[in-house]
């Protein structure tokens, strides 16, 4: 297995929730390692231009709309097979179908508010860290 490096976000419906830490130490609780990791409050045409490939969806615009209501932790995580362990310890998208153990199983509201955001592939992991870091800010 090789070392992957990949995209996280720690939503801002669960920042609200001075939930950072505890959805932080499930990630490292995996065997991820935090190698990047910034505060940002999206403006919406950051979250516009970060979720574009969704534009066409019935649900961009309250996408748009909760991604800038408020703090997102974004981060690098590194480690084996970081990608697919990333989305593992996430969970289904939809709480309601998400494994016990998983974050939005355990901290998820609903879909919209679903706390974190995880690259689904080698290509959308390497454009998404693009996004919000420089190579200097990653530091493994
Ligand atoms: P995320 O993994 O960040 O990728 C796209 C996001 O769109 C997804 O998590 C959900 O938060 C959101 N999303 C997907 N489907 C729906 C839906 N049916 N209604 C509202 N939001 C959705």
């Amino acid at each position: 297995m090789a070392v992957e490096r990949t995209f996280s976000m720690i939503k801002p419906d669960a920042t609200k929730r001075n939930l950072t830490g505890a959805i932080t130490k499930m990630l490292e609780d995996a065997g991820l390692r935090v190698v990047a990791s910034r505060r940002v409050w999206m403006s919406r045409r950051e979250a516009e231009g970060f979720y574009a490939v969704h534009k066409e969806r019935p649900f961009f615009g309250e996408l748009v709309e909760s991604m800038s209501s408020g703090p997102t932790v974004v981060q690098v995580l590194e480690g084996e097979n970081a990608i697919a362990k990333n989305r593992e310890v996430m969970g289904a998208t939809n709480p309601a179908n998400a494994d016990e153990g998983t974050i939005r199983k355990v901290h998820a509201l609903s879909i919209g508010e679903n706390s974190v955001h995880g690259s689904d592939a080698p290509e959308t992991a390497a454009q998404e860290i693009a996004y919000w870091f420089s190579q200097t800010q990653v530091v493994g």
